[in-house]
């Protein structure tokens, strides 16, 4: 079939994306086809456009997507025409070792989420008569997707669009680098250091996981006082500014839980991150750097004779098919914001307003809705 989608044909190089049309292929097995309503214009799409990520092939961008069921590959049945679906950037297939010990974010699979091809090695996405890439088995940044059953989590018909589709990325990896990664605990002292559409879910996280104390760092005023209605109890300009606070109301001490959602992450955050963090402290890196930087410095005898640990967080440690009904339930509980997520909506034409919205610290996060 016809659509239109949002590519990359010059990744790396931030001309932005082109939205044009594309040819889509059938499911195959395994496979469906997903009428999208809304697509999260998440910061790990902008990386291949800025040039922090690399890729060589032409990218249809998006993996925060949520719609509808339409169309079943062959043999498919555990999923039906009009389901309604949220997808994930990681389809963890079950089977590996990772998988079968509980940690389906780190699935064998995650070794081809940015070569641009189906799981058969393949694609379902051409333009201009030639093979297009997809993000991590998906593109959202098109209306209609073939994806993986394994990449999509069934939700009720209660959940707006825009709130489900970053239910899809940002909220369980802001949640869970939190609550998993940096494993904040009932009393602790959090400082999370970006609050974007991550790392305002890491804020919310913290809260619900028994935070007394939580730090929001942002260079964004707005974002800093808004993340006070997510639970923060504090904020600061830069990490500078938090550390002199969190001496001050620690006595000391400093934070259990230091979490790193900047949407690029430079490795000379390291070491003062580290000063943030407490004797025996996690300092959570969910945030990413540009592929091409493979150094952070930070002090190491310090570092080991305080028992600190750095954690990277993928996904937020989240399991998507658990994680992600428990999201929204507490949504309708009111114990988590999703809606207040969302700052604006655009339609797909207006993609590269909308990332250049979330490069001016306009929105929390952008999302776009689909006719
Ligand atoms: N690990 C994962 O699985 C995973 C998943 C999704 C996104 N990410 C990554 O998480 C990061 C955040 O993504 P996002 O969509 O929330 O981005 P975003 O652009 O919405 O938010 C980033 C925030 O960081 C703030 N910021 C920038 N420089 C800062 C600094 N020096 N100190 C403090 N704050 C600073 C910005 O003002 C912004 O509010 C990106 O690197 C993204 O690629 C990782
Ligand atoms: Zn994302
Ligand atoms: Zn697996």
């Amino acid at each position: 079939m016809k659509t239109q989608g949002a590519l990359l044909w010059e990744p790396g190089t931030r001309s932005g994306w082109t939205v044009e049309e594309l040819e889509l292929d059938p499911p195959k097995t395994g496979e469906v086809r997903v009428q999208l309503a809304a697509a999260g214009l998440c910061h790990s799409d902008y990386h291949y456009d800025a040039g922090d990520g690399i890729v060589d092939f032409t990218l249809l961008g998006g993996h925060e997507g949520a719609g509808t069921v339409v169309e079943l590959g062959p043999g498919v049945t555990e999923l039906a025409e009009g389901d309604r679906v949220i997808t994930t950037f990681m389809p963890s297939c079950g089977r590996c070792r990772w998988c079968m010990s509980g940690r389906g974010n780190l699935c064998d699979r995650g070794a081809g989420l940015m070569q641009g091809k189906a799981l058969d090695g393949t694609c379902r996405v051409h333009a201009r008569g030639g093979d297009v890439g997809a993000m991590t088995y998906l593109g959202t940044f098109s209306r209609d997707i073939v994806c993986p059953t394994d990449s999509l989590v069934t939700i009720g018909d209660d959940i707006p669009w825009p709130a489900a589709a970053i239910t899809g990325c940002a909220v369980p990896t802001g949640w869970g680098t939190a609550v998993n990664i940096a494993g904040v605990e009932i009393g602790d002292v959090v400082v999370v250091i970006g609050t974007g559409g991550v790392g305002m879910n890491a804020v919310q996280g913290a809260r619900n996981a028994g935070a007394q104390t939580i730090v929001a760092v942002d260079p964004i005023e707005w974002k800093r006082k808004v993340a006070h209605d997510f639970g923060a109890t504090h904020d600061a300009a830069d990490v500078a500014e938090a550390t002199e606070l969190v001496a001050d109301l620690t006595h000391g001490v400093m934070a259990e839980r230091v979490i790193v959602t900047m949407g690029v992450v430079d490795g000379q955050i390291v070491d003062p991150a580290l000063d943030l963090t407490a004797k025996g402290g996690v300092l959570a890196i969910g945030g990413v750097s540009a592929m091409s930087q493979h150094q952070a410095a930070f002090s190491i005898f310090p570092f080991v004779m305080t028992e600190k640990q750095i954690r990277g967080g993928l996904y937020g440690g989240s399991i998507t098919r658990n994680a992600i009904p428990m999201l929204l339930d507490l949504y309708r509980k009111g114990e988590l914001k999703l809606d207040e997520l969302v700052t604006r909506t655009y339609s797909l034409d207006q993609i590269n307003e909308g990332y250049r919205d979330m490069e001016e610290g306009k929105n929390i996060r952008g999302v776009l809705v689909y006719d």
